[in-house]
Protein backbone atom coordinates (compact mmCIF):
# COMPACT_ATOMS: atom_id res chain seq x y z
CA UNK A 1 0.00 0.00 0.00
CA UNK A 2 1.34 3.53 -0.72
CA UNK A 3 2.24 5.72 2.29
CA UNK A 4 5.14 8.00 1.77
CA UNK A 5 5.77 10.47 4.83
CA UNK A 6 7.12 13.66 3.76
CA UNK A 7 8.74 16.44 5.42
CA UNK A 8 7.05 19.03 7.32
CA UNK A 9 3.92 16.92 8.10
CA UNK A 10 3.15 16.54 4.61
CA UNK A 11 1.87 12.68 3.86
CA UNK A 12 0.80 10.54 0.65
CA UNK A 13 -1.17 8.30 0.87
CA UNK A 14 -3.07 5.99 -1.71
CA UNK A 15 -6.78 7.20 -1.53
CA UNK A 16 -9.10 5.38 -0.24
CA UNK A 17 -13.09 4.85 -0.24
CA UNK A 18 -13.20 6.04 3.45
CA UNK A 19 -11.37 9.26 2.00
CA UNK A 20 -14.38 10.52 0.06
CA UNK A 21 -16.39 13.14 2.23
CA UNK A 22 -13.06 15.12 2.57
CA UNK A 23 -12.09 14.70 -0.67
CA UNK A 24 -15.52 16.25 -1.72
CA UNK A 25 -15.70 18.70 1.19
CA UNK A 26 -12.09 20.36 -0.34
CA UNK A 27 -13.73 20.08 -4.20
CA UNK A 28 -16.85 21.42 -2.98
CA UNK A 29 -15.84 23.99 -0.73
CA UNK A 30 -12.72 24.98 -3.34
CA UNK A 31 -15.06 24.93 -6.46
CA UNK A 32 -14.59 28.40 -7.87
CA UNK A 33 -11.12 28.16 -7.51
CA UNK A 34 -10.79 24.87 -9.02
CA UNK A 35 -12.95 24.82 -11.85
CA UNK A 36 -10.84 27.50 -13.85
CA UNK A 37 -8.16 24.43 -15.07
CA UNK A 38 -10.51 21.84 -13.83
CA UNK A 39 -13.47 20.99 -15.38
CA UNK A 40 -14.50 18.28 -14.39
CA UNK A 41 -15.24 19.76 -10.65
CA UNK A 42 -18.68 20.94 -12.32
CA UNK A 43 -19.59 17.05 -12.72
CA UNK A 44 -18.24 16.31 -9.11
CA UNK A 45 -21.43 17.15 -7.31
CA UNK A 46 -21.98 15.23 -4.62
CA UNK A 47 -19.61 12.62 -2.45
CA UNK A 48 -21.08 9.93 -4.22
CA UNK A 49 -19.43 11.00 -7.20
CA UNK A 50 -16.07 10.93 -5.34
CA UNK A 51 -16.71 7.94 -4.37
CA UNK A 52 -17.06 6.52 -7.71
CA UNK A 53 -13.90 8.51 -8.56
CA UNK A 54 -12.13 6.92 -6.05
CA UNK A 55 -13.55 3.74 -6.72
CA UNK A 56 -12.20 3.63 -10.21
CA UNK A 57 -8.75 4.95 -9.08
CA UNK A 58 -8.68 1.98 -7.06
CA UNK A 59 -9.20 -0.43 -9.47
CA UNK A 60 -7.30 1.49 -11.95
CA UNK A 61 -4.42 1.02 -9.37
CA UNK A 62 -4.98 -2.87 -8.83
CA UNK A 63 -4.31 -3.34 -13.03
CA UNK A 64 -1.33 -1.08 -12.79
CA UNK A 65 -2.93 1.92 -14.76
CA UNK A 66 -2.82 4.36 -12.73
CA UNK A 67 -1.99 5.13 -9.08
CA UNK A 68 -4.14 8.47 -7.24
CA UNK A 69 -2.58 9.64 -3.98
CA UNK A 70 -4.06 11.79 -1.63
CA UNK A 71 -2.32 14.68 0.18
CA UNK A 72 -2.33 15.12 4.07
CA UNK A 73 -0.71 18.04 5.77
CA UNK A 74 -0.70 18.02 9.60
CA UNK A 75 -3.48 14.95 9.36
CA UNK A 76 -5.39 17.31 6.85
CA UNK A 77 -6.98 16.35 3.29
CA UNK A 78 -5.17 19.19 1.19
CA UNK A 79 -5.24 17.69 -2.13
CA UNK A 80 -4.26 14.88 -5.05
CA UNK A 81 -1.50 13.92 -6.93
CA UNK A 82 -1.29 10.76 -9.00
CA UNK A 83 -0.31 9.03 -12.52
CA UNK A 84 -3.36 9.18 -14.22
CA UNK A 85 -1.85 7.39 -17.02
CA UNK A 86 0.88 4.56 -16.88
CA UNK A 87 1.73 2.38 -20.02
CA UNK A 88 3.94 -0.18 -19.01
CA UNK A 89 4.26 -1.36 -22.36
CA UNK A 90 6.52 2.22 -23.28
CA UNK A 91 7.40 2.48 -19.12
CA UNK A 92 5.60 6.00 -19.13
CA UNK A 93 3.42 7.51 -16.90
CA UNK A 94 1.84 11.05 -16.89
CA UNK A 95 1.35 13.25 -13.58
CA UNK A 96 -1.62 15.20 -12.56
CA UNK A 97 -2.28 17.56 -9.59
CA UNK A 98 -4.42 19.40 -7.42
CA UNK A 99 -4.53 21.62 -4.03
CA UNK A 100 -6.95 23.53 -1.83
CA UNK A 101 -6.58 26.97 -2.59
CA UNK A 102 -5.50 27.45 0.92
CA UNK A 103 -2.94 25.34 0.62
CA UNK A 104 -1.11 26.78 -2.09
CA UNK A 105 2.40 28.50 -1.88
CA UNK A 106 3.79 26.43 0.69
CA UNK A 107 5.97 24.36 -1.84
CA UNK A 108 3.61 21.12 -0.86
CA UNK A 109 3.03 20.33 -4.50
CA UNK A 110 6.31 20.36 -5.59
CA UNK A 111 7.19 18.14 -2.85
CA UNK A 112 4.78 15.99 -3.15
CA UNK A 113 5.65 15.95 -7.03
CA UNK A 114 8.96 15.11 -6.21
CA UNK A 115 8.56 12.28 -3.91
CA UNK A 116 6.10 10.85 -7.09
CA UNK A 117 8.47 11.84 -9.68
CA UNK A 118 11.60 9.45 -7.39
CA UNK A 119 8.30 6.47 -6.74
CA UNK A 120 8.23 6.20 -10.98
CA UNK A 121 11.32 5.96 -11.38
CA UNK A 122 12.74 3.60 -8.47
CA UNK A 123 9.71 1.66 -8.11
CA UNK A 124 7.38 1.62 -11.25
CA UNK A 125 10.39 1.39 -13.29
CA UNK A 126 9.02 4.34 -15.55
CA UNK A 127 11.87 5.57 -18.26
CA UNK A 128 9.43 8.69 -18.72
CA UNK A 129 7.45 10.90 -16.53
CA UNK A 130 5.42 13.53 -18.46
CA UNK A 131 3.25 16.45 -17.09
CA UNK A 132 0.61 18.38 -19.05
CA UNK A 133 -0.02 21.65 -18.35
CA UNK A 134 -2.39 24.21 -19.56
CA UNK A 135 -0.21 27.22 -21.37
CA UNK A 136 -1.57 29.74 -19.07
CA UNK A 137 -1.34 28.23 -15.76
CA UNK A 138 1.19 29.29 -14.81
CA UNK A 139 1.43 27.47 -11.17
CA UNK A 140 0.82 24.76 -12.59
CA UNK A 141 3.68 24.73 -15.03
CA UNK A 142 6.04 26.11 -12.12
CA UNK A 143 6.10 22.56 -10.53
CA UNK A 144 7.72 20.57 -13.58
CA UNK A 145 10.39 23.51 -13.71
CA UNK A 146 11.32 23.74 -10.18
CA UNK A 147 12.19 19.91 -10.39
CA UNK A 148 13.98 20.05 -13.40
CA UNK A 149 11.97 18.75 -16.02
CA UNK A 150 12.48 19.72 -19.73
CA UNK A 151 10.01 22.39 -21.66
CA UNK A 152 9.27 19.75 -24.47
CA UNK A 153 6.96 20.91 -26.51
CA UNK A 154 3.26 22.89 -27.35
CA UNK A 155 0.03 20.40 -28.20
CA UNK A 156 -2.62 23.18 -29.89
CA UNK A 157 -5.62 23.13 -28.50
CA UNK A 158 -5.35 19.76 -26.35
CA UNK A 159 -7.85 20.54 -23.79
CA UNK A 160 -11.37 21.53 -23.82
CA UNK A 161 -11.82 23.82 -20.57
CA UNK A 162 -15.21 25.06 -20.30
CA UNK A 163 -15.87 26.87 -23.55
CA UNK A 164 -12.55 26.91 -24.85
CA UNK A 165 -9.91 24.46 -26.20
CA UNK A 166 -6.14 25.74 -24.45
CA UNK A 167 -2.70 24.50 -25.44
CA UNK A 168 -0.87 22.51 -23.37
CA UNK A 169 2.65 22.42 -22.70
CA UNK A 170 4.58 18.65 -22.37
CA UNK A 171 7.07 18.72 -19.73
CA UNK A 172 9.40 15.44 -19.45
CA UNK A 173 11.81 13.89 -17.49
CA UNK A 174 13.69 10.71 -18.87
CA UNK A 175 15.12 8.10 -16.29
CA UNK A 176 18.65 9.23 -17.05
CA UNK A 177 17.86 12.51 -15.75
CA UNK A 178 16.61 11.65 -13.08
CA UNK A 179 18.51 12.99 -9.76
CA UNK A 180 16.85 13.96 -6.67
CA UNK A 181 19.60 12.82 -4.29
CA UNK A 182 17.12 10.25 -2.71
C1 LIG B 1 -1.22 23.75 -9.61
C2 LIG B 1 -1.16 23.93 -8.10
C3 LIG B 1 -1.12 22.58 -7.43
C4 LIG B 1 0.11 24.73 -7.77
O1 LIG B 1 0.13 25.03 -6.40
P1 LIG B 1 1.38 25.81 -5.77
O2 LIG B 1 1.07 26.09 -4.37
O3 LIG B 1 1.77 26.93 -6.68
O4 LIG B 1 2.54 24.73 -5.86
P2 LIG B 1 3.49 24.29 -4.66
O5 LIG B 1 2.70 23.66 -3.57
O6 LIG B 1 4.55 23.50 -5.27
O7 LIG B 1 4.05 25.67 -4.11
C5 LIG B 1 4.88 26.48 -4.90
C6 LIG B 1 4.78 27.89 -4.38
O8 LIG B 1 5.16 27.89 -3.01
C7 LIG B 1 6.36 28.63 -2.85
N1 LIG B 1 7.18 27.86 -1.91
C8 LIG B 1 7.24 28.13 -0.58
N2 LIG B 1 8.01 27.23 0.04
C9 LIG B 1 8.45 26.37 -0.93
C10 LIG B 1 9.29 25.22 -0.90
N3 LIG B 1 9.81 24.76 0.22
N4 LIG B 1 9.51 24.56 -2.08
C11 LIG B 1 8.97 24.99 -3.24
N5 LIG B 1 8.17 26.09 -3.29
C12 LIG B 1 7.92 26.78 -2.15
C13 LIG B 1 6.96 28.77 -4.25
O9 LIG B 1 7.72 29.93 -4.38
C14 LIG B 1 5.68 28.84 -5.08
O10 LIG B 1 5.07 30.11 -4.97
P3 LIG B 1 5.00 31.11 -6.25
O11 LIG B 1 4.17 30.43 -7.30
O12 LIG B 1 4.34 32.30 -5.68
O13 LIG B 1 6.43 31.28 -6.67
C15 LIG B 1 -2.39 24.73 -7.60
O14 LIG B 1 -2.32 26.04 -8.12
C16 LIG B 1 -3.70 24.13 -8.03
O15 LIG B 1 -4.12 23.11 -7.46
N6 LIG B 1 -4.39 24.72 -9.01
C17 LIG B 1 -5.70 24.28 -9.45
C18 LIG B 1 -5.67 22.92 -10.12
C19 LIG B 1 -4.68 22.87 -11.26
O16 LIG B 1 -4.50 23.84 -12.00
N7 LIG B 1 -4.05 21.70 -11.42
C20 LIG B 1 -3.08 21.47 -12.46
C21 LIG B 1 -3.72 21.02 -13.69
S1 LIG B 1 -2.44 20.68 -14.93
Amino acid sequence: MFRWKLEDGVELRLLQLRNAPEVFALVDTGRDFLRVWLPWVDNHRDVADTEAFIREALEQFVLGEAIHVGIWCDGVFAGVIGYHRINTENRLGEIGYWLGEQYQGKGIMTRACQAMVAYGFSELKLNRIEIHCALGNTKSRGIPERLGFKEEGILRQAERVHDRFVDNVVYGMVAGEYDFGF
